[in-house]
């Protein structure tokens, strides 16, 4: 599974972070262990019931203190590059996976300090949100991934996309590598991949050229 064979593994066995799974049902209050109930008002779906919930995130509340406790979910604020810096910076995550129809309102109310999306359409449940949320978030912790300089030039970081990369062999069926990225001299790369990079985000994603301007 994607926790267990990704850069997340690998982070947790370099103790750079820990990663806990809880499962609801032993909050159950019913002898079946559900921790979904019908809506009232009625209407399709199971909606996750408060007590089970609430029960759990107080149960971890008294074992550590939580920056954020998040709930992933359509109608939350959208994840992105910012959003993801600010919550590596944290010591302590609660991520609730929304599934069914949703959760009792009162557990959005009264627990949940941080409501995230992670886009525009609907998952069947909110553990890919989860794991999207844990990815961007670990990856940026230091020493996660190889390079410490890798993070920082991601797309998104400067509020551009990356330019294009190339590796060896410097021509392959008569593609060539740029002149310039083969010309050792290092303020010239930069000031080409700056080029690149503002004009991929101009063609592909405009709107992140405006975004930077309002801010
Ligand atoms: N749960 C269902 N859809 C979701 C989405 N787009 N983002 C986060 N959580 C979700």
């Amino acid at each position: 599974m994607f926790f267990e064979e990704s850069i997340l593994k690998r982070a947790q066995k370099k103790e750079l972070v820990e990663v806990h799974f809880h499962d609801l049902h032993e909050y159950s209050l019913t002898r079946y262990g559900s921790v979904d109930d019908y809506p009232y008002g009625g209407g399709a779906g199971m909606v996750m019931a408060v007590e089970p919930l609430a029960n759990c995130i107080e149960k971890l509340q008294g074992e550590r203190r939580y920056d954020e406790v998040i709930y992933t979910a359509p109608d939350g604020e959208m994840l992105s590059q910012p959003m993801a810096n600010s919550l590596s910076l944290k010591e302590n995550l609660m991520i609730l996976c929304g599934h069914y129809k949703g959760v009792d309102e009162r557990i959005r109310e009264h627990f949940i300090t941080k409501e995230i999306s992670i886009g525009d359409y609907v998952l069947t449940g909110g553990e890919l949100a989860a794991a999207v949320i844990a990815d961007t978030v670990v990856r940026l912790i230091p020493g996660v991934i190889g390079d410490e300089q890798s993070a920082l030039g991601d797309s998104f970081q400067d509020g551009l996309v990356a330019p294009p990369e190339y590796t060896r062999p410097p021509e392959f069926r008569g593609w060539k590598v740029p002149d310039v990225l083969l010309s050792g001299n290092h303020a010239k790369i930069e000031q080409w991949r700056m080029e690149q990079a503002i004009a991929r985000t101009q063609e592909r994603r405009p709107e992140l050229l405006r975004e930077s301007s309002k801010a």
